[in-house]
C-alpha cells in the first residue's frame, strides 16, 4: 500500500480510474431525480455518515428540488487501514429523530455494518421511516447485509477505491474522481 505518499507518488498510489467526474455527477443527478420523485410528498431530512459521504451529500442534495433538512452524524467502522475493524459501532451527534423521514446518505456499503448499525439507530430513536442511498456498493454485499439500499450509485467489484470523500488513512478525499488504490503487489515498489 502506498504508506509514502506524496504530491509526486500521487499517480503510482492510484490505480484504475472506476468512475469520472462527469460519469458521477451524471450518476448523482438521476439519484437526485428518482429522490426528488419518491418524497415530493413527504418533509424529510437527509443525514450524512460523515466523513466519506461528504462531496456526495453536496452534490446530491443541490439536485434534489425539495425544501430539505440536513444533519451530519459520524459512525466508525474503520481505523484507518484496509480491512474492517471488529469493534462495536456508535454514532456522535446523533439527532434527534422522533416521528422524522430520514434519507441515509452512505459513501460505500462494504460489510454493511455502517449502515445497518445507522437504521437501527434511528429506528431506535422513533424515526418515521428510514431509507438508504449509497454511491458505491461492493460486489457481493447482498450476502453481508440484510437491509437493501434504496438507491444506489455503482455497484463495483471487490476493491478498495478512494477519492470522491472516500479515503485511505485520511488521504485522497479530494480526488474528483473514483480509482482504486494500488497495493504493493500490483507491480509498483513504492
Ligand atoms: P462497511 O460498514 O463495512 O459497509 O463500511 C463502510 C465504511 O468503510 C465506509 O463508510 C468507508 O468509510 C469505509 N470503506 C469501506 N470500503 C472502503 C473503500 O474501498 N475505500 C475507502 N473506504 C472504505
Ligand atoms: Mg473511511
Amino acid at each position: 500500500m502506498c504508506a509514502e505518499l506524496s504530491h509526486v507518488s500521487l499517480s503510482a498510489c492510484l490505480g484504475e480510474v472506476l468512475f469520472t467526474q462527469e460519469q458521477i455527477a451524471d450518476r448523482v443527478r438521476e439519484l437526485a431525480a428518482l429522490i426528488t420523485a419518491d418524497y415530493q410528498d413527504t418533509p424529510f431530512v437527509v443525514m450524512s455518515v460523515l466523513k466519506g459521504s461528504v462531496f456526495f451529500l453536496t452534490d446530491i442534495t443541490r439536485h434534489i428540488d425539495l425544501p430539505i433538512e440536513m444533519e451530519f452524524v459520524r459512525i466508525s467502522t474503520y481505523r484507518g487501514g484496509t480491512s474492517p475493524q471488529l469493534e462495536p459501532l456508535f454514532a456522535e451527534h446523533l439527532f434527534s429523530v422522533e416521528g422524522r423521514h430520514v434519507l441515509v446518505v452512505e459513501d460505500i456499503l462494504d460489510t454493511g455494518a455502517t449502515l445497518q448499525y445507522a437504521i437501527q439507530a434511528l429506528l431506535d430513536k422513533g424515526a418515521a421511516s428510514v431509507r438508504t442511498c449509497v454511491l458505491l456498493a461492493k460486489q457481493g454485499y447482498e450476502t453481508r447485509i440484510e437491509a437493501r439500499p434504496d438507491y444506489i450509485g455503482f455497484c463495483i467489484p471487490n476493491v478498495f477505491v478512494v477519492g470522491y470523500g472516500l479515503d485511505y488513512e485520511e488521504r485522497f478525499r479530494n480526488l474528483p474522481f473514483v480509482a482504486v488504490l494500488r497495493q504493493r503487489n500490483d507491480g509498483d515498489n513504492g
